[in-house]
């Protein structure tokens, strides 16, 4: 929690600073939770995976509210689905540079999650 709240407070400094403190894909996870709007992690997963939004009834049967996997998908369909308006999802104003970092971060997740993990270094 301390470290958290640590990073937060000191992003706009390295920002402005204009240097290479956080990786692309730290700065790709930083939009995908916070891209100016509401947090894309909050309807599609933590790796883009999709989730179920909300139930509702219709017909008098439950119905799933889904929001689909983002991980899979060609760069172009990404980008312009999240620029365009949808049903459910809002429209964001990213710049190319941002759809591009979340779109890799959410590669690299899709990596991490397929592949065992590294064995850890012997310190
Ligand atoms: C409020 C929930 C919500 C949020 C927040 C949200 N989405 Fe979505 N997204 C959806 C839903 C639902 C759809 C299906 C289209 C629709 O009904 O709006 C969708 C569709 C998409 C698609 C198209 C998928 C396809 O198969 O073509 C992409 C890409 C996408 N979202 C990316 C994003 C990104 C990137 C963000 C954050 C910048 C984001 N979404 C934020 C709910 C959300």
């Amino acid at each position: 929690m301390g470290m958290r709240l640590a990073w937060w407070w000191l992003f706009p400094v390295m920002l402005s600073a204009e240097s290479s403190f956080i990786t692309p894909f730290e700065y790709g996870k930083m939009l995908y939770e916070n891209p100016r709007g509401i947090g894309c992690v909050h309807c599609h997963g933590k790796e883009g995976e999709g989730s179920i939004i909300a139930q509702y009834q219709h017909k008098g049967k439950l119905k799933p509210l889904i929001a689909p996997p983002i991980n899979e998908l060609s760069y172009e369909r990404f980008s312009q689905a999240t620029l365009k308006e949808n049903k459910v999802m809002p429209k964001y104003h990213l710049e190319d540079s941002e759809l591009q970092a979340i779109y890799r971060y959410l590669q690299e997740m899709k990596r991490y999650k397929s592949t065992p993990p590294l064995p850890k270094k012997q310190k």
